[in-house]
């Protein structure tokens, strides 16, 4: 038997028109990677693997938010924050998925206290890829058994904070964290094996939805889940082989996870292309009605959209996020062998990922027409890696991360305009961090931080944020109003 949190007397915030944000993820950020009691979780175990991570790379210390989480709260206040999108590291909370260590809460429960002070959000992500090592043992997410237990890592959570945090998010971009996981093998647990991929996204699903029951149960206000999502373009709209590979990216990458969540359903042509990999007995009866549990908001993240095609062509993006290391990498295209991405010859980033900022707007747009019982959306990530030089004068001229988040800025007011129900951006990242197999070879931050020292510097991109925020504040002038 559980109990709800005693209200307390701190006010709810109210929630600003449009929420303008930042994110990063427990083991990103946070370091303390075995400090006060919390033990190996997937990726800290991954890290020992020789090659997986660029340059041997580890969590152990990150940028350290652990002990700076203070100084890192009124760089956010400098910044103009309405909000805070971070997780919370399960593996922390629960080490070994055993006992609740009560340390580890209290992390979480000062962060979210320091937040509140400033006037800031606190948006917390449940699962941001951090599976306790332990439970990977037992299968991680190709187990059943390994959604029930997220369930009741969720219940301890909101037990702790849920009389000051209200807006939970279960999963991120669970396509990262089954495909990339189970099925290329280039994120932790390092597995490349198809069926097992599928099953850990069912189970992820499942996990998502059990938990949304009894958060809501517990008396949380705000219940959503973050996807990555994309425009799937055939190269050649013409060409059988290009629609059927964009078919099928679109079906991998936004409808498997979209559609069992908002309509109760998996796509029955994903279904059919999958049939080989046994969704048949992992869906149970009753799965499909616990997922798809009401939400009260879709978190959206995107980086980039591209080309599709079904004939061979390396001239564009990796869509199997392999390149970091040397290390082998399968495909997340389940069951379709021919996946390529055409250069469309636009720019790119760091990560090699073009640049495409209408490329937002498009799929803000169709997400609400082509899914008109979704919840009210957030871009919950968006932003850019780029190799900074810190200047003479000791700052960061970072134009190009600059541009590509004021022009995607640009790009979400016009799907408002559009009519696209969009009530908040969040920036990725506050700050440099750990990028998964990248280690911390790629910079996304707004915030530089230099990884000898950990000292923070607010790059020229996170001023001009700033600046953007503070111009949406301002009431016009009488004489400016129509
Ligand atoms: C997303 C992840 C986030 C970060 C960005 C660059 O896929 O959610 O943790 O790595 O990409």
């Amino acid at each position: 038997m559980t109990h709800a949190p005693q209200p307390t007397t701190r006010p709810a915030l109210i929630l600003p028109p449009f929420l303008w944000g930042s994110a990063t993820a427990a083991a990103q950020v946070e370091g303390a990677a075995h400090e006060d009691g919390k033990e190996d979780s997937i990726w800290d175990a991954f890290a020992r693997v020789p090659g997986a991570i660029a340059n041997g790379d580890d969590l152990e210390v990150a940028v350290d938010h652990y002990h700076r989480t203070a100084g890192d709260v009124a760089i956010m206040s400098e910044l103009g924050l309405d909000a805070y999108r971070f997780s919370t590291s399960w593996a922390r909370i629960k080490p070994g998925d055993r006992d609740v260590n009560p340390a580890g809460l209290d992390f979480y429960s000062r962060l979210v206290d320091q937040l509140l002070d400033a006037g800031i959000l606190p948006w917390l992500t449940l699962y941001h890829w951090d599976l306790p090592q332990a439970l990977e043992e037992q299968g991680g997410w190709t187990n059943r058994d390994t959604a029930l237990r997220f369930v009741d890592y969720a219940e301890a959570t909101y037990e702790a904070l849920g009389d000051r945090v209200q807006h939970w998010t279960t999963f991120n971009e669970p396509f990262c964290s089954s495909l990339l996981g189970y099925a290329v093998g280039v994120h932790a647990p390092g597995r490349r094996d198809e069926a097992a991929a599928l099953a850990a996204i069912h189970h992820q699903h499942l996990a998502h939805g059990l938990a949304t029951t009894r958060l809501r149960e517990l008396g949380a206000e705000q219940i959503g889940i973050t996807l990555n999502l994309t425009n799937a373009i055939p190269a050649d709209p013409t060409d059988p082989a290009d629609v059927d590979a964009a078919r099928r990216v679109d079906g991998i990458m936004n409808r498997i996870f979209l559609e069992p969540i908002v309509l109760g359903a998996y796509p029955a042509d994903v279904a059919h292309d999958l049939e080989g990999l046994g969704l048949d007995t992992l869906v149970h009866d009753g799965d499909l009605e616990t997922i798809s549990a009401p939400i009260d908001f879709l978190g959206v993240n995107h980086y980039h959209d591209d080309l599709v095609s079904g004939h061979p062509d390396d001239s564009g993006a990796d869509g199997g996020h392999s390149g970091a290391t040397e290390r082998e990498a399968g495909s997340p295209w389940l069951a379709s062998p021919d996946i390529s991405f055409p250069s469309r010859g636009l720019p790119r980033t760091a990560m090699d990922w073009e640049v495409h900022p209408a490329g937002l707007r498009t799929l803000l747009v169709r997400l609400g027409r082509e899914y008109p019982t979704l919840p009210p959306l957030y871009v919950t990530e968006n932003g850019a890696a780029y190799d900074d030089v810190v200047a003479e004068d000791g700052r960061i001229h970072d134009v190009d991360r600059d541009a590509f988040i004021q022009d995607h800025i640009d790009q979400v007011e016009l799907a408002i305009a559009d009519g696209a129900d969009v009530r908040g951006y969040f920036v990725w990242s506050l700050l440099d961090n750990f990028e998964w197999a990248y280690g911390y070879d790629k910079r996304f931050g707004i915030v530089r931080v230099d990884y000898d020292t950990q000292e923070r510097t607010i790059k020229d991109s996170g001023l001009a944020y700033a600046r953007r925020i503070a111009a949406s504040r301002v009431v016009p002038a009488v004489a400016e109003l129509p």
